[in-house]
């Protein structure tokens, strides 16, 4: 009966995007109003396991979700529908969601209409989705990093079937633009600006799963930044796994440097930020436009991986522990007040403590605000899940050593600006105290201070009173 529905409802359906999602969404909307009618309360969740760019995942579904007349709640007890969105960078993020979806189980045995849906890279693996189906039963929904757009219609068809629905593509050429989105942040929004990534860096299991580099169409990009400034947007973040290689895979258009500075242009945009430039392309002319442009953010996240050149080499990384520090070089004599941050893989096959010494090497004279640093975490299917591990208590040692290093330099940095007034972009309220506001400096450095709620969004010169290290104490001025 059900399916009989769905074909009917599949049949009227137009065959182009996006204007097809809409259609489907339409379809649901319909379907909800009649259930609320009934009393049913149509809540749903979305959970984000990953990075900034499941995160901008997580706020297109919730766009739909909204769209299609689901209010959002952050309560599993009282969803209807419950959607992750994961990650599968590694193993650890794997054994978050078995751990989240093991724990819904009994959620599902209380209302057998739930329904549970994951997307995202780790569902791009064959192995991980045959478990799901096996040991998760009662997850009804399962697609991939490629399709993520098409929510509304496996949404509507699982409803209507109470079938599963399981559609994965290996890769896609296709951008879908213009569906809705919700943000997290009223002030602050994220913005895609490629997909997927070339570089096949040997550990990295991130171009299998998100498929080659897709540029989107600069006019689309800056149509949306516009637009998310008109909608009170003070700080835009643009994402892609490499954003120096932005446009090389079009023929016509423009390199990341002129995107860049294109967008900082745009009237009312207060910051602009972006992640991840790859240090093997990082071009004078992006320091150019960071260098003229004052609203873009003064924070390069440069991620190192390894200081060791034979590394680096292996990891298939294209730059050399010299090169590298050139560039922070380079970087600091340019933008002298840039926070750099980084990103440091430790115990990767093959590497010796005389290896290790050179990333340590690199720490000290980067100097480094922070840096987020991961045991390294064999990947099926990339080429370097073949070579010879290092042994698990070597790589832990070499672990803490690292911590405390980057932590020893970064001291050098820190309450660099003290006593400074300095702008802030003010998130939320601060989590431990009353009274005290969260907000965040250009270089990202965070700072608390005293302040009413009214404050959330707004741009204020704030005195940094005291350094605690990592984060400010400040005062409104
Ligand atoms: N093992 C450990 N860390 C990894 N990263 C990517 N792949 C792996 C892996 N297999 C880290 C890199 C990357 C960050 C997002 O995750 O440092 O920059
Ligand atoms: Fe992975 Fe390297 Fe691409 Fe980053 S640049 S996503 S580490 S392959």
């Amino acid at each position: 009966m059900g399916n009989k529905l769905f074909t009917e409802i599949l049949e009227n359906a137009p065959v182009n995007e996006p204007e097809r999602q809409f259609y489907f969404i339409e379809q649901i909307k319909a379907l909800l109003d009649v259930k609320k009618g009934e009393g049913y309360e149509a809540k749903a969740m979305v959970t984000v396991i990953g990075c900034q760019m499941s995160a901008k995942d997580g706020e297109k579904l919730q766009g739909i979700l909204q769209e299609a007349g689901y209010s959002i709640t952050e309560n599993e007890e009282e969803a209807d529908v419950i959607l992750f969105t994961t990650c599968t960078v590694r193993e650890n993020a794997n054994q978050k969601l078995y751990g989240r979806i093991g724990q819904l189980k009994h959620l599902y045995q209380r209302n057998k209409d739930l329904i549970i849906g994951i997307t995202g890279c780790m569902m791009q693996e064959k192995d991980e989705v045959e478990t799901i189906q096996k040991k998760y039963p009662y997850v009804h929904l399962i697609f991939g990093t490629h399709n993520i757009y098409k929510l509304a219609e496996y949404l509507l068809e699982t409803m209507l079937s109470k079938e599963k629905k399981v559609e994965l593509l290996e890769d896609s050429t296709e951008i879908v633009e213009n569906l809705p989105s919700k943000r997290k942040y009223a002030f602050r929004a994220s913005v895609n600006i490629s997909f997927g990534c070339n570089n096949f860096c040997t550990y990295c299991i991130v171009p299998y799963v998100r498929g080659r580099e897709k540029s989107r169409d600069s006019r689309e990009i800056l149509k949306e930044c516009e637009a998310l400034v008109a909608d009170g947007v003070k700080e835009i973040m643009l994402l892609g796994q490499n954003v120096n290689s932005y446009g090389l895979d079009k023929k016509e258009e423009c390199s990341f440097p002129e995107l860049l500075a294109k967008i900082a242009r745009i009237p009312g945009l207060k910051r602009l930020r972006f992640m991840t430039p790859n240090p093997k392309d990082f071009s004078d002319e992006l320091l150019q436009v960071m260098k003229e442009n004052e609203n873009i953010c003064n924070h390069i996240h440069l991620p190192l991986q390894s200081g060791s050149t034979a590394i680096l080499k292996r990891m298939n990384r294209h730059y050399s522990k010299d090169s590298y520090m050139a560039l922070v070089k380079k970087i600091r004599e340019v933008l002298p007040d840039v926070s750099l941050t980084t990103d440091i893989i430790v115990g990767f096959p093959g590497e010796t403590e005389e290896d290790f010494q050179d990333t340590m090497e690199v720490v000290a004279y980067a100097k480094f605000d922070s840096a987020f640093t991961f045991q390294y975490s064999k990947r099926t299917g990339t080429p370097a899940a073949k070579w010879e591990a290092v042994p698990e208590d070597t790589v832990k040692e070499r672990f803490q050593r690292l911590l405390e290093h980057i932590r020893l330099h970064s001291e050098e940095r820190e309450g660099r600006d003290l006593g400074k007034v300095m702008d802030v972009l003010v998130e939320e309220k601060d989590k431990e105290s009353e009274n005290m506001l969260t907000g965040r400096l250009s270089n990202n450095v965070l700072v608390h201070f005293e302040g009413g709620e009214r404050l959330i969004g707004e741009i204020v010169p704030v005195r940094l009173d005291k350094s605690m290290g990592f984060y400010y104490y400040g005062s409104v001025l």
